[in-house]
């Protein structure tokens, strides 16, 4: 697989790539911009060419790759009754918090967030509680447990939004950080939400564990997400999957969702599957590229763009600049009128997260070098002024 082709994806109703301007590098929503493992093009080309698309049942292969690759690559046994399909990891943790909670319940979640996190509560008619994670001096986050607990107990928290591994710091949260979140949601009757859609792109000294993996009281007490569309970037085909091992949560998801929201379409699921089946060599290929990006990124920032920080992300093709010290007062509006660079706006993240910027670099190195560059030249010249 060449990761260095670059694809031409404005022609193509990329969200990414016709949001801004036509001169803006586009940095921002989380695809890549790689073209995806030849057995889901050849699957869907197979199917589209069979030339009627109605009503799709699962199949049960699907189900069975699930399973297989939830026991291969986490060790987690999962079996087909705790198996359900979401046209979106989004609508799968909304539809969560509505199973899960009452008008005026309390929900939590970690910020900097995934912007859909801080959205959620109120729109299923809930509270929204946000616990800041504390931000290290290399730049990297730690759980404040402390508050978690507090923000739990003070405001009646009936739900949690765990996101990992973590968007937009790139944290994989260890055994002992996922043990201890557990088991305060455990003595405090929070049912945990787990948004695992990265847990495939995780950096080679890390491992990601699914948080229901770690005991069956866990497991009994959390509704999981996974999806193939970031890791195989198929995300534009809205195939995802709820693990649910609790009979009563399963319950309670389905009377959430009835007459509502659906199962995916046909091709997702044919991508889907292809995917888990047959993209795995390509995975490895995928990650070794990232990696380098990474690790350019890693080092270059503080080189070319003084002022801005950068922990290594353990997983994750995202970067969380933190631009606080180059005296920006928006750096993404900065970065875009003066970079032509498009990312997202860190405050989107949460408080916590004024100052940031998040960058995509799932893209070609010739495409992320040329962007840092183009950041480097318009702090200098700002600097000069
Ligand atoms: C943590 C997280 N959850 C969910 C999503 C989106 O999932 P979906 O498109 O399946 O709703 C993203 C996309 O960036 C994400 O980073």
């Amino acid at each position: 697989m060449d990761f260095d082709r670059v694809v031409d994806r404005r022609q193509s109703d990329s969200i990414k790539w016709n949001y801004y301007d036509e001169d803006v590098t586009p940095m921002w929503i989380a695809d890549t911009d790689f073209e995806s493992p030849p057995c889901v093009i050849e699957a869907l080309h197979e199917r589209v060419s069979h030339g009627i698309f109605g009503y799709a049942k699962v199949a049960d292969s699907l189900y069975d790759v699930i399973i297989e690759r939830k026991k291969q690559r986490f060790n987690w046994d999962v079996s087909k009754p705790q198996i359900s399909f979401v046209p979106g990891i989004v609508t799968g943790f909304n539809l969560a918090i509505r199973a899960v909670c009452q008008p005026g319940d309390a929900v939590i979640y970690q910020t900097p967030a995934y912007p859909p996190f801080l959205s959620a509560p109120e729109s299923g008619g809930f509270r929204s509680v946000h616990n800041e994670m504390i931000q290290q001096a290399d730049g990297s986050y730690l759980i404040d447990f402390d508050s978690f607990e507090r923000q739990i107990v003070d405001n009646r928290v009936k739900a949690f939004i765990l996101c990992n591994p973590q968007n937009p710091t790139g944290r994989v949260f260890n055994r002992k950080e996922l043990e201890q979140l557990a088991e305060i949601c455990l003595r405090h009757h929070v049912v945990i939400c787990s948004d695992e859609i990265h847990c495939d792109i995780v950096y080679h000294e890390h491992t990601h564990i699914p948080i229901a993996s770690l005991s069956k009281e866990v497991s009994e007490n959390t509704l999981t997400f996974i999806a193939p569309s970031k890791t195989y970037n198929i995300a534009g085909l809205h195939a995802s999957v709820a693990i649910i091992q609790s009979e009563k949560l399963f319950t309670q998801f389905c009377r959430a969702r009835e007459g509502i929201v659906g199962n995916p379409g046909l091709l997702a699921l044919v991508a889907a599957e292809a995917a888990f089946r047959g993209g795995d060599d390509w995975l490895r290929q995928c990650i070794d590229y990232l990696t380098v990006n990474r690790d350019w990124l890693v080092e270059n920032v503080p080189r070319l763009l003084p002022g801005v920080k950068m922990a290594k992300p353990q997983a994750t093709f995202l970067g969380w600049l933190d631009c606080r010290e180059t005296g920006l007062t928006n750096p993404q509006k900065f970065f875009l009128e003066k970079a032509r660079i498009g990312f997202n706006e860190g405050s989107a993240f949460g408080s916590n997260g004024c100052g940031f910027v998040r960058l995509n670099f799932g893209t070609q190195m010739a495409i992320l070098e040329d962007a840092v560059r183009r950041m480097s030249g318009a702090l200098s010249v700002t600097r000069a002024c």
